[in-house]
């Protein structure tokens, strides 16, 4: 889902598949449900660290549902990881945030808190300042047809909390979603298409990133920047939150077993396995654009 600081062996986990929002656009509309029923506990919880420590997982990022809406477990798998090691990031709308789960945060020593863009100018103006000020924030912005063009107004609006330029994910429709033609990128008409680019391009040239170039060379249908590695496809894993893994959040014909049901070493190895299917980035799209932000 994003472009986490922490890249190196690192394992996803949608710690609960329970949410308290409802985005048109939600990745996890288009999951089988069963993968989203909570199966990972406070009693299950340290073992399953333990597993991915074991397994040399370097980072783990936290993403759901909504994380936050777990407390006691956010915050166990949060210490039980920095404790063994790893480097420690949560994907949350922030909807919930308060100062009583900031401390919690700041606390337990996360190292990045990336926030979705979508609720952000809802959040407490006091509550954003000071999260900011005690927790290390990344923001994950959707980019639609819509907001492509207010793009260099809200990367102004993040310098006021000192948030850096957003991980840009453009978001991901299926063409019979309701609302593709009214906010995907996809289908822009050539012009302006170029005009959304250069708007990008202004913002981000100035933080020397080449996303520009690909996104731009994906809607253009030209495939001269696209990757030919992904880090998905090699070195991660996904676990969802009724305990199923599979190497990508797209890649779910490629089941490799049950961290609840199944041997640990032989998940990892089946795993590890598809990356003859996935590392060469023969599956790279629009849903997976982000993932190439650097
Ligand atoms: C599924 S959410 C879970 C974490 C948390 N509830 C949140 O919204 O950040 C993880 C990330 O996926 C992104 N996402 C979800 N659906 C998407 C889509 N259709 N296209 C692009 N990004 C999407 C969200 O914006 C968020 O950054
Ligand atoms: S807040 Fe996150 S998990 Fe919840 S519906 Fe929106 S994108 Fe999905």
């Amino acid at each position: 889902m994003a472009n986490h600081d922490t890249l190196g062996k690192s394992a996803f986990i949608l710690l609960t598949g329970l949410c308290n929002k409802n985005c048109y656009f939600c990745f996890n509309h288009n999951v089988d449900q069963a993968l989203l029923k909570n199966r990972i506990n406070l009693g299950n919880l340290p073992k399953l660290i333990d597993d991915l420590s074991h397994s040399r997982i370097e980072s783990l990022i936290i993403t759901g549902g909504e994380p936050l809406m777990n407390m006691d477990l956010l915050e166990l798998a949060i210490r039980k990881a920095k404790d063994s090691g790893m480097s420690v990031s949560v994907d949350s709308n922030g909807t919930l945030l308060n100062r009583s789960i900031i401390d919690r945060l700041e606390d337990s020593e996360l190292d990045y808190l990336y926030l979705s863009s979508h609720f952000l100018k809802t959040i407490n103006q006091e509550i954003l300042k000071c999260a900011s000020e005690k927790l290390s924030l990344r923001v994950i912005h959707i980019i639609t047809k819509h907001n492509v063009n207010q793009l260099g107004d809200f990367v102004d609006f993040l310098k006021q909390y000192k948030i850096g330029f957003p991980t840009l994910n453009p978001v991901f429709l299926y063409r019979d979603h309701k609302n593709y033609e009214d906010q995907s990128l996809s289908n822009l008409k050539d012009d302006d298409l170029q005009n959304v680019m250069e708007v990008i391009k202004q913002v981000y040239w100035k933080n020397n990133l080449d996303f520009p170039t690909l996104l731009k060379d994906f809607y253009l249908g030209r495939n001269a920047s696209f990757p030919t590695y992904c880090h998905m496809g090699e070195a991660d894993l996904v676990i969802y939150s009724n305990g199923d893994v599979y190497p990508c959040f797209h890649r779910r014909d490629l089941y490799a077993g049950n961290v609840f049901d199944d041997d640990f070493q032989i998940i990892m190895q089946k795993n590890q396995d598809f990356a003859a299917h996935t590392k060469a980035a023969k599956c790279f799209g629009e849903h997976c654009l982000s993932h190439f932000t650097n």
